[in-house]
């Protein structure tokens, strides 16, 4: 669906995001006809660059980070003629926000407008009220905040409120780019069109949960931004908390935003608080030393980071979460997150209780639902099943498989397509609301505390493994096991 002609200003435009992800997400909706020729893309940061030079910028970025079967010139040469650039000092009043400033005349005025900050969080507040003060807010106007908002509760009220003290909570738009993917959406038609998972979705019939975004990468050129940040900022805080939302809640009464948002938010103030000296029994950390991924020999955390640096920050996460609802009861989920394990996954898997009796010989395995979120994006659910031929009655696991793509035959478009465009639109659905992240903080906040105060080891893994033995002790005093051959 074409949606209405808008202005799309960046701050940050310069940065990693920019290039990988922005770029390429509008450029594919521009070939997909979805953007109407008119629009603009603006972006800004404290660079002095010419519109020319910029445009040079995103072209390499095009070419770079969208596949080639989708790059076309003609659409290529187009899209760039929307691109502009101003160059701004977002924290500063100064005289710099001219330049933004006359790129908008009055016949803009009524055109969707919206300002996606990509910088340090810190500067959000500033630059909405500089965006204020220079008149640059309009009816139509929307923020966008990238993560991490903050980097604790406080720091994470303090963005909120200052945001808060120029736009309204529905034209504020927090993005966790885990909604975007089709797969984490997915979940949600799983769960509620499909009575046969939804029936068994419980401790009745659920023994664990666990949660696994795995990455080959190390930190490469982030190391700034990474090293005050670490796994559990980066990744639980957000993606992983959201994903274990929306297979945790209740029913929501329709996808209203405000209604799926409130469901969300009951799981996470239902998460058991884990208190600071409960942490070394339900928190792992890691970073990753040295290793072998694949045929590649990959440095060290430290290495990447250069300049003889010493670092705590982990860089593997494994967390034994419970959500303490009539549903859920004592049921653990396992989150777990690092950089540098042997595959690029993220993946839910269930796992079923025993039958509670057996008639046969063979042991039998509990059944075990996997929902794959990336790659091969899909549904696997293990049967027992009577092995063929034979006498008796031998039995063994396997798998029944959905795989999505060969069901549908579609491209899996990137998550920050569908929440760009949603963005432009004004619809919320797919953002987090400000109570969910400052939830999400408070949860967080004492493990980061006691890891702060060096309550338990950070344990090194060496790149290429699936991370520290210690976050497989945290399942096996359950008798549970990661579900590792992925
Ligand atoms: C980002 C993190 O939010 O998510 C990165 O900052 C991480 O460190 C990325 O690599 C992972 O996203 P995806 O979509 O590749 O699973």
């Amino acid at each position: 669906h074409m949606v209405d002609t808008f202005d799309y200003v960046v701050f940050g435009a310069t940065g990693d995001l920019t290039m990988r992800k922005l770029l390429p997400a509008l450029y594919h909706r521009f070939r997909d006809g979805q953007i109407p020729e008119d629009s603009r893309v603006i972006g800004t940061s404290r660079s002095r660059l010419s519109h020319d030079e910029f445009r040079d910028r995103a072209e390499k970025a095009l070419r770079r980070f969208v596949k080639d079967d989708s790059l076309d010139e003609n659409t290529v040469q187009r899209f760039l003629g929307m691109v502009f650039f101003a160059s701004v000092n977002g924290a500063e009043a100064e005289s710099t926000w001219d330049n933004l400033r006359e790129l908008f005349g009055d016949d803009r005025a009524d055109v969707v407008r919206v300002f996606y900050f990509a910088t340090s969080p810190e500067l959000y507040g500033a630059i909405c009220k500089n965006l204020h003060d220079n008149g640059l807010v309009t009816e139509k106007t929307r923020v966008v905040l990238e993560k991490p908002i903050g980097h604790d509760l406080e720091s994470a009220r303090k963005v909120n409120d200052e945001v808060g003290a120029y736009f309204e909570e529905n034209k504020v738009f927090r993005i966790d780019h885990y909604l975007g993917k089709e797969t984490v959406q997915n979940l949600i038609a799983l769960r509620f069109a499909n009575p046969v998972f939804e029936r068994l979705w419980d401790s009745d019939a659920i023994e664990h949960v666990q949660i696994t975004a795995a990455e080959t990468v190390g930190v490469e050129g982030r190391g700034d931004y990474y090293d005050h940040s670490g796994a559990l900022r980066d990744m639980i805080q957000n993606h992983l908390l959201q994903v274990l939302c929306l297979v945790a809640m209740e029913p929501p009464g329709s996808l209203d935003a405000d209604d799926l948002r409130n469901e969300k938010l009951k799981v996470l103030r239902a998460l058991k608080p884990i208190r600071e000296e409960d942490v070394p029994n339900v928190a792992v950390r890691g970073q990753y030393g040295r290793g072998k991924i694949g045929k590649e020999i990959v440095p060290a955390y430290l290495e990447e980071l250069g300049d003889g640096k010493q670092s705590d920050t982990e860089t593997f996460v494994a967390i034994r979460a419970e959500v303490h609802s009539w549903r859920w009861g004592k049921v653990p989920f396992y989150l777990r997150s690092g950089k540098r394990l042997p595959n690029k996954v993220s993946e839910i898997v269930v796992q079923f209780r025993e039958t509670p009796w057996s008639i046969f010989k063979s042991k039998l395995e509990a059944n075990r639902l996997i929902i794959r979120l990336q790659p091969e994006e899909g549904i696997q659910l293990s049967v027992m099943n009577k092995v063929p031929g034979g006498d008796g009655m031998e039995l063994r696991p396997a798998n029944i498989n959905v795989s999505f793509e060969q069901a549908f035959g579609a491209r899996y478009p990137d998550a920050y397509e569908r929440l760009l465009m949603d963005t432009v639109r004004g619809d919320p659905v797919l953002f987090m609301r400000r109570d969910e992240v400052e939830a999400a903080w408070t949860w967080v906040e004492p493990i980061l505390n006691a890891w702060k105060k060096n309550c338990s080891p950070v344990h090194h893994y060496p790149a290429g493994s699936w991370g520290p033995d210690a976050a497989r002790k945290l399942l096996a005093v359950t008798r549970n096991a990661w579900h590792e051959d992925m």
